[in-house]
């Protein structure tokens, strides 16, 4: 089915008549109940919205494990039509090999500069001048999810802030939960630790240490106290014995476990699980001691293609991704912001509305991948799971093997 915007988009987009229909492979790895909920949306508009057709390319596992197979495929000359990615650092060298379409006619003719809020965004999108992604959300880490049945079996009130929740652990443990869910994959160590660094240490630590790249700020005293509140977070979450975030989330759903430190696609999980925030969970924003919310998220790229009817159909995917209907109905599925500020979310739910008024207020900072290469990430994943894992790695030497990675960070 063609509507008018497809014809408009695809005639302003490619410059020619409709394109003839093409198949797009879109890669990504949303594969959670929530994220693929999300994910529905977006093929839902493409294939209503055009005369293409979205195949899905989902790839199991986190973005740790898609991550590497998107990026070889494209240097490998395999590419699929779109792809999810980070928006930041992620796609760097994939744009200086001059394998991502430039998409800076479309950000043009679409307006992106005027709609996209912040414009954070849409510089963690521009290499050069050019802009590469289409931003399609804002996700952020800075949040921590906690089950009104845990706490209740316990015979606590729902803390309100981490230090209220640490206390909580004695009475959450004779009550058979696990305070902390925390799945075993690095990514998910590392930004419950970047969580904690800016909730415990404060925005300006964080900049020093991920921005400014101060090796001696990581060193420091201030970040000493983060690494022994992480200490205390490994033993609350040494019985998650899960893998997947979305397994972590599902123990705060059942009230298996107190809470989870987890980016706000957690969302996601409550709403298919039919939970209703501030009634079934709540939702602290910066462990409710910073409220501030980090503006990382989701873009698609597009990698070049020879095929006229693709590269239209790539066009038409990225105009469509910032239209207000998509950004309402994937990202009230999705559990993010959307990157426009010109749409009305209604339907939003506490946590979203929470969201939503920390970012009008402009508590916002940037996310770790829009400043630290995927490299140096890895790195600090690598050592939050060794951290994480082995109770008798000191907060000390921990702290001291992360100065020397940010010592040598790009
Ligand atoms: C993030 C991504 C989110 C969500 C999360 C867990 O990198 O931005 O959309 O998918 O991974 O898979």
């Amino acid at each position: 089915m063609k509507t008018i915007t497809g014809i408009l988009a695809a005639t302003a987009l490619t410059g020619v008549g409709a394109a003839n229909a093409a198949d797009l492979e879109v890669t990504h790895w949303w594969t959670s109940g929530g994220e693929a909920a999300a994910v529905a949306e977006l093929a839902k508009a493409f294939d209503n919205g055009t005369d293409h057709t979205w195949v899905d390319g989902a790839i199991a596992g986190s973005g740790g494990t898609a991550r590497p197979i998107i990026v070889s495929r494209i240097l490998g000359g395999d590419p699929m039509g779109a792809t999810q990615l980070n928006h930041g650092r992620q796609a760097e060298e994939l744009i200086q090999a001059g394998l991502l379409m430039d998409l800076t006619d479309i950000a043009e003719a679409e307006g992106w500069k005027d709609v996209v809020h912040p414009s954070s965004l849409l510089d963690a999108c521009t290499f050069e001048g050019k802009i590469y992604c289409a931003p399609v959300n804002i996700h952020s880490w800075q949040w921590m999810w906690l089950s009104h049945k845990a706490f209740a079996d316990a015979g606590v009130d729902v803390p309100q802030n981490w230090g209220e929740f640490v206390a909580a652990r004695d009475a959450l443990e004779a009550a058979g939960k696990v305070p902390l869910a925390m799945g075993g994959q690095p990514w998910q160590q590392n930004g419950a630790f970047g969580v904690m660094t800016v909730a415990l240490g404060g925005l300006d630590l964080w900049k020093q240490i991920n921005v400014d790249k101060n090796a001696d700020a990581a060193g420091g005293p201030e970040m000493a106290k983060v690494f022994e509140a992480a200490a205390v977070a490994r033993e609350m979450a040494k019985n998650s014995k899960v893998q997947d975030w979305n397994q972590a989330t599902n123990m705060v759903i059942t009230g298996e476990a107190g809470a989870q430190i987890m980016g706000d696609w957690a969302q996601g999980e409550f709403q298919v699980a039919g939970q209703t925030a501030g009634e079934d969970y709540t939702c602290l924003p910066g462990l409710g001691e910073t409220q501030i919310l980090d503006t990382g998220g989701d873009a698609f790229y597009f990698p070049v293609n020879k095929d006229a009817d693709v590269t239209a159909g790539q066009k038409e995917l990225a105009a469509l991704l910032l239209s207000k209907e998509v950004q309402v109905a994937f990202n009230l599925a999705k559990g993010s912001l959307p990157v426009r500020g010109d749409v009305d979310l209604a339907a939003a739910n506490d946590c979203m509305k929470k969201g939503l008024k920390i970012l009008a207020d402009g508590n916002i900072m940037p996310s770790g991948d829009m400043h630290l290469t995927p490299d140096t990430t890895s790195q600090i994943n690598d050592l939050m799971t060794e951290f994480f894992a082995d109770p008798s790695y000191s907060p000390e030497d921990a702290q001291k093997s992360y100065a020397k990675i940010i010592k040598t960070a790009d």
